[in-house]
């Protein structure tokens, strides 16, 4: 930029300040570029940048490494999975619309495989991803697609919304959330033998009826499919009992009403964060859960 004469002071001011300004912006294009990988979805109010392709490559990456799934077409996936919410209103997409979208993944679930959590997030995903011993629902090729991403339609139309959805609490049947209603139902109807919760000890109700293991999970599951249930409260402070807890005595009320059998142990975090880190290669063992 040149500056005439007399305008010189003002004029050098505004380059000062333009080029400031050009170096604020990249270096927030750089540090979002190196925050956000190629498949890692970026923040938006709307729908997740890129769904069509991150959906697409997930379901694709997910056949390729689990040989057993290579029956699935991720195309067709993807199609009746838009057609599960595309022209509706994003606070009217009920549990139900996800039925044949659901119907559409073929995927067995072992036996005694199934892992539980809530408000255990963290430290459920990063022991099943440690041991591959157990697979959560984000483990699964339906809830491995979606996580962490957002979508909506809207009325009227067969476009995305990429410019706002509906968050998690402002209205109940999302898209997002009936998604996860559905497939966390899909789930817990699958599941058989032996199956694991981890709960939080950490706070004052480890069982919360609210939540999606509470209010969903639990009422689906089948005492004919189901042998046992080890719950299992991640404690943070060593010798707290949480077990004896209310919160933990409506949940075995709850249980023990559906005639399925558990049975409720406190574990140290440190135990599994220890065995996180040093885990055996496809065995549960290194937590003591017993
Ligand atoms: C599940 O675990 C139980 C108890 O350890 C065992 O008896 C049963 O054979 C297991 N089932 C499968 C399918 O591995
Ligand atoms: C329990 O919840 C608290 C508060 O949300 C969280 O900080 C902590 O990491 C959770 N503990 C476990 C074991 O996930
Ligand atoms: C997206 O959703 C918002 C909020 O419901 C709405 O105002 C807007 O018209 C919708 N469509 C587009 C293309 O942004
Ligand atoms: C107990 O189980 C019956 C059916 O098995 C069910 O209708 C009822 O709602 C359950 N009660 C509680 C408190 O969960």
């Amino acid at each position: 930029m040149t500056c005439r004469k007399f305008y010189v002071s003002r004029c050098r001011l505004f380059s000062i300040f333009g080029s400031i300004l050009i170096l604020v912006i990249l270096v927030v294009i750089v540090s979002m570029s190196v925050q956000h990988g190629d498949n890692t979805p970026t923040t938006t109010k709307g729908t997740t940048t890129n769904l069509k392709t991150i959906v697409i490559e997930r379901c694709r990456d997910y056949i390729r490494t689990v040989p057993q799934m290579s029956s699935n077409n991720c195309d067709a996936i993807w199609e009746a999975f838009q057609n599960s919410f595309l022209g509706k209103d994003p606070c009217n997409v009920k549990v139900e619309d996800y039925d044949l979208f659901i119907t559409t993944v073929q995927q067995d679930i072992p036996c005694n495989k199934s892992l539980f959590w809530s408000k255990t997030s963290q430290i459920a995903h990063d022991f099943a991803k440690a041991t591959k011993c157990l697979m959560t629902l984000e483990d699964t090729l339906l809830g491995y697609m979606m996580d962490g991403l957002k979508w909506c339609g809207q009325q009227h139309s067969k476009e995305l919304n990429y410019t706002s959805c509906p968050g998690w609490i402002e209205c109940e049947f999302n898209p997002v959330r009936s998604f996860w209603r559905r497939a966390s139902a899909h789930f817990a109807e699958l599941a058989c033998g032996n199956v694991l919760v981890m709960l939080n000890g950490s706070i004052d109700t480890p069982f919360n009826k609210q939540s999606i293991f509470g209010s969903v999970e639990i009422k689906r599951f089948d005492s004919e499919k189901i042998n046992y249930i080890s719950i299992r409260v991640i404690d943070s402070l060593q010798d707290r009992v949480s077990c004896n807890s209310m919160s933990l005595e409506d949940l075995g009320k709850i249980l023990k009403n559906a005639s399925l059998n558990f049975d409720c142990k406190d574990i140290d975090k440190s135990e599994v964060e220890r065995c996180i880190n040093d885990p055996i290669p496809y065995s549960c063992d290194c937590v003591n859960w017993k």
